[in-house]
């Protein structure tokens, strides 16, 4: 059944308080639910109806006394309530399988520790409760378990109570003093250690950090500790936000379906998103610790204080906490230079999976209209794109104004379950005179039309009046549901280069004087013109610097053009982005030119400005890696109307081996000047120069396969034994491996010996394989055998993810095979992993999301495999509405 935002009313009953006792037992927990409940005054009397999945319901006791109840479907239903509105007590007596529980929602077991996950619609598989986000209540829990199994007890807040209780039980009591949605609702129980620590915050305030982990992980804890410190410093002094709880606590468990959540006080964690030290964990591990850890510590002011009204405003919390683990992870950079890459990392994501999506059959705006099933809609559109939109408003409103408005925001709605809306009216309310507040309706269509913008921009140069004219014309294609767009706000950051390069003053003919630098413009209109005066020459545009919006920019540069924006230009991004379209270029062309794959696809021109920037004084190493690699293949393919996947794999690899040999000198010197780096810290400058040197190993090893020479792979074998952190030595295992070296075989063996122990750094094992480039349809074979590995486990999701999705999603060019048997593997999984965690199952089912796009004879391949997903019977929700949307028309 569908859902829909516009029917959304307010609950017939408000529950004010909840305390709840759970006797755990991983086969039968009890669970003793005493609510008290009053009648909503602003809703026509009704029924109770709650919400419960899952669960033997046992007994339910009214005002102490026994009561009629009937059920229907999952829900309870109470007729017969006493009347009027004062305060009832309800008692719900359930108990439920928490080891049995494979969904990973709910309460459910994990390597012997008791966990939960409510969001979004969990906790109804723990009690029968109003399970929506707008009714808060206070929480008072009380855990009982078996002491020797389960000696830790955690629920949100604080501790008031603990103690033995007969049969070698024990108990403990925590009571949270701030009213929460149930979704925040969380217990852990079982066999951890934790790091503590104790900090003083500007207040004078005390608070308790603490980790929790399996004991023998105490030594991966520091960095997330760090994160979480710095988390905590970083809201007080950019926002004036002080942490609420005498206790924070962090739980790492291996069995999670997403990465982290933000429970009051208790935020439960995927480990790979917490264990971490230099012997088992990548730069961009530690780097993804950082920002996770920051966005769940900032939920707790933008999601968990102020929260969602309802699941369609998802993106109120989960937008704004994005951009503010952006902002948080850029604010940390301590160079500008640094700043810069962090942004261009983010945009990465978005243009390689957000725009495929907004493209696609699951395309829905920022703030959906419906959903069959809301963890469908945990997605880089709800996430990435609307942390676009709020920078968007930051950009309007500028640093202060965004300051002003956040503050603004929770003096209105502290406390209370909001919407998107709401937010936007505070940031426009706080900056009455801003574009945001002028343009505010007009804005809000960033969270209701779904699609990217395409923006086109002309420039004309007339000499005789020296003047240059940039036309900025926008539109936005049909999404499902949504055939016709209005215009949005777009703001565009601009500035103009000279034939030199050199930066051109601004100057449009009503201003009194020229701006330097970078100036915003916001369009608004379908086609907007502005004419900048007195320009000597014709000026090269720098358009959407920073990339200023979540937009497609059609420039039509020329290379020349380009190539002087990649040299020059002053800011990082559309440096970068110059280089990217460059690369692009020549993509499209070998990859639509008739017959077999160009052999040098690569021109003289292009590979000297790679060759400029790799040699380059002065730029940062993480930048230059940046440059120098090439678009992705989905990227690629989103610029094509018909996708070749293999077609795209190839020209990709051949341009790659272009590149690993005309630069080989410039790699063997970016190797051994970048390689040293001392005792290991992951800060930027030194992540940037073993990303560096890391990518010039495996050029070095591309190139050495063409030649058969065994020196560089003899190199990198040894860098592999030698390494003194696993950044190194996974970059070196994987030149091995994408190089396609015959002594990769040996290094995976030797490493998969060295860290058979290391679940999470197993999962890389399993990664590297199945993402590795095909070599004459040679990596389905290998995946399938990965599958039989003593140590894969597909009720993991962190395992079945470095396998399968690392096969199905994230190599296409062996994914998509002729013979079809990528897709008939995909089907297998997909039906095989709903059977018991549909929420996985569902990602996995997004893989072939863009078929309609591919050549034959994949599409009707493609479709064939979904087709027949879709017609089994017992599918579940998640994966029926992710089917049923792709074979939509
Ligand atoms: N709120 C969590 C976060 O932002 C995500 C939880 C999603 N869980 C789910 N089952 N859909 O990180
Ligand atoms: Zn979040």
């Amino acid at each position: 059944t569908v859902v829909r935002r516009e029917d959304y009313t307010a609950p017939a009953y408000w529950i004010d308080t909840v305390d709840l006792s759970f006797d755990l037992d991983p086969a039968k927990t009890r669970v003793l639910n005493k609510m008290r409940l009053r009648r909503n005054p602003d809703v026509a009397a009704q029924a109770l109806r709650l919400d419960g999945e899952d669960l033997n319901l046992a007994r339910v006791l009214v005002n102490g006394a026994g009561c009629s109840f009937k059920m229907d479907g999952n829900q309870l239903v109470l007729e017969n309530l006493p009347d009027g509105y004062a305060p009832i007590e309800l008692e719900i007596f359930t108990t439920c399988a928490p080891e049995k529980n494979t969904q990973l929602m709910g309460l459910y077991v994990s390597q012997g520790t008791f966990f939960t996950q409510c969001e979004a619609e969990g906790f109804r598989r723990i009690t029968y409760f109003l399970d929506r986000p707008d009714v808060m209540a206070s929480y008072t829990v009380t855990l009982r378990a078996d002491k020797k199994l389960y000696p830790v007890l955690l629920s949100n807040g604080n501790l008031v109570e603990e103690g033995a209780l007969p049969d070698g039980r024990h108990f403990a009591k925590w009571v949270d003093p701030h009213k929460k949605p149930c979704y925040l609702f969380a217990l852990v129980a079982g066999q951890l250690v934790a790091r503590e620590q104790r900090i003083r915050a500007r207040n004078g305030n005390d608070h308790l950090l603490q980790v929790y982990v399996r004991p023998g992980d105490m030594d991966k804890t520091e960095h997330a500790m760090n994160s979480l410190i710095a988390s905590v410093i970083w809201d007080e002094a950019r926002f004036g936000l002080p942490l609420d709880l005498e206790r924070f606590m962090i739980v790492a468990t291996s069995d999670f379906n997403m990465g982290a959540m933000e429970n009051k006080g208790l935020n439960i964690f995927n480990t790979k998103y917490v264990l971490a030290n230099s012997a088992t964990a990548t730069d961009t591990d530690f780097a993804n610790i950082e920002s996770v850890v920051g966005h769940e510590y900032f939920h707790n002011w933008t999601g968990n204080r102020v929260t969602c009204r309802d699941w369609f405003q998802l993106s109120l919390k989960e937008g704004l906490t994005v951009f503010r683990d952006q902002e948080f992870s850029m604010d940390l950079c301590a160079e500008a230079s640094a700043r810069a890459v962090k942004r261009i990392e983010d945009v990465r994501v978005l243009r390689t999976a957000q725009f495929p999506e907004d493209a696609g059959p699951m395309a829905h705006p920022v703030r959906p209209d419906s959903y069959v099933e809301i963890n469908n809609f945990y997605t880089v559109t709800v996430y990435e794109k609307g942390a676009e939109v709020v920078r968007m408003m930051q950009t309007l409103v500028g640093r202060a104004g965004f300051a002003a408005g956040m503050k603004l925001y929770f003096e209105r709605h502290d406390g209370s379950a909001v919407t998107c809306d709401d937010f936007a009216q505070a940031m426009a309310d706080a900056n009455p005179d801003s574009d945001l507040a002028r343009l505010l309706p007009q804005f809000k269509r960033w969270y209701s039309q779904a699609g990217t913008p395409l923006v086109q921009a002309r420039g004309v140069y007339d000499a005789a009046a020296r003047s240059y004219t940039l036309t900025l014309t926008q539109s936005c294609a049909p999404t499902p549901g949504q055939a016709a767009k209005e215009p949005f706000v777009i703001p565009v950051a601009i500035g103009l280069l000279d034939a030199q390069g050199n930066q051109l003053p601004l100057q449009l003919a009503h201003w009194n004087q020229p701006e330097t630098g970078t100036r915003t413009f916001v369009l608004t209109q379908d086609s907007e013109s502005f004419t900048f005066v007195n320009v000597d020459a014709e000026p090269v545009p720098s358009i959407l610097r920073g990339f200023s919006a979540p937009v497609v920019l059609d420039a039509e540069y020329t290379d020349a053009q380009l190539l002087s924006l990649l040299a020059h230009d002053t800011d990082a991004f559309n440096r970068w982005e110059a280089g990217q379209r460059l690369a692009l270029r020549r993509a499209l062309a070998a990859i639509r030119a008739e017959g077999p794959v160009p052999h040098e696809p690569l021109d003289a021109a292009y590979l000297g400005a790679m060759r400029d920037v790799l040699r380059h004084p002065t730029l940062d190493a993480a930048f230059k890696e940046l440059v120098l690699t090439l678009p992705g293949e989905t990227y690629i393919a989103e610029q094509l109307d018909v996708v070749d996947p293999q077609r795209i794999h190839a020209v990709r690899e051949t341009m790659r081996e272009q590149l690993a040999e005309a630069l080989l000198d410039d790699w063997a010197w970016a190797y051994e000047a970048h390689k040293d780096n001392g005792a290991y810290r992951p800060d930027p400058l030194s992540t940037g120069r073993r990303a560096l040197a890391g990518m010039a190993l495996t050029m070095l090893c591309l190139a050495a396969r063409e030649t058969g020479d065994a020196v560089w792979p003899g190199k990198a074998y040894q860098r592999f034994k030698d390494a003194g952190n696993m950044t190194d030595r996974f970059n070196a295992l994987s030149a091995l491996v994408v190089s396609g070296q015959p002594l990769a075989q040996d290094a995976l063996a030797r490493f998969h010996a060295i860290f058979r122990n290391e679940a999470l750094v197993i999962d890389k094992w399993f990664a590297l394989q199945a993402g590795a480039p095909d070599r004459g349809g040679n990596v389905l074979p290998a995946v399938r055998q990965l599958l039989n590995h003593p140590d894969f486990n597909l009720k993991n999701p962190n395992r079945a993810r470095s396998v399968i999705f690392s096969y199905c999603s994230a190599n296409p060019g062996a994914f998509h095979r002729n013979d079809a048997s990528g897709y008939v593997f995909w089907r297998e999984r997909v039906i095989e992993l709903d059977a018991f965690n549909p929420q996985v199952a569902a990602r996995l089912a997004r893989a072939l999301d863009r078929w309609k796009k591919l050549a034959e004879p994949y599409r009707s391949a493609a479709r064939e495999a979904i087709a027949r997903v879709a017609a089994k019977p017992d599918l579940s929700n998640d994966v029926r509405e992710v089917v049923t949307r792709a074979l939509a028309e």
